[in-house]
């Protein structure tokens, strides 16, 4: 059995479509020119799925537009974007810093896995959230396949997470 589980768990790693040399300068193409539209970002994702605005206890059953001036909103915008922010640049260090980056990912999906969001609420938010930044910066199939790998290694983790083996390191 435990045999059985360990080669499930290398076949996890394996696939891991984890980005490539050259990915960050890809994806910073598009992310900083984006990067600081924080409350534009949240307005579009909840505008896209409004099963997700629903999720948040401050914003559910609430106008989208008369929210989106609001501080919370602010706020709440801002640690998202932050957050991507923050992973993206542990990237830009390398494999030196591979180790925070899996560390804030997991922290993340534990956070989300307990506040009972399922997996299939955080890939809407993944396609929203690549929807915009497409439509918003600059974007080539260069930079469309480097965002792509970023969405995917960050969803394997965190649904990694959610199942109950999480990835520490490549
Ligand atoms: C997949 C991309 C997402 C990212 C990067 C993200 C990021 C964050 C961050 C950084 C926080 C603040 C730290 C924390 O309390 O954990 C947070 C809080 C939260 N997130 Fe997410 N989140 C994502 C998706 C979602 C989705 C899809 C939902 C709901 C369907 C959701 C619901 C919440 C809620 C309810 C909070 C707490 C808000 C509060 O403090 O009032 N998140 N998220």
């Amino acid at each position: 059995m435990k045999f059985i589980i360990g080669i499930l768990l290398i076949g996890v790693v394996i696939t891991l479509d984890l980005p490539v040399p050259g990915d960050v300068e890809q994806i910073s193409k598009a992310w900083d020119a984006v990067k600081n539209n924080e409350v534009e970002i949240l307005y579009f994702i909840f505008k896209s799925y409004p099963d997700i605005q629903a999720r948040f206890p401050k914003f559910a059953g609430k106008d989208l537009d008369s929210i989106k001036g609001s501080a919370d909103f602010a706020i709440h915008a801002t640690r998202i974007v932050s957050f991507i922010t923050q992973l993206y640049s542990f990237g830009k260090y390398g494999a030196s810093h591979y180790a925070a980056g899996f560390t804030i990912v997991n922290e993340f999906a534990s956070n989300h896995k307990n506040r009972g969001i399922p997996k299939d609420q955080l890939s809407e938010f993944c396609t929203a959230l690549t929807k915009y930044v497409s439509t918003h910066a600059p974007w080539d199939d260069n930079i469309a396949a480097a965002w792509s790998r970023g969405m995917k290694s960050f969803l394997e983790v965190s649904f990694a997470n959610y199942d109950g083996h999480p990835i520490n390191s490549v």
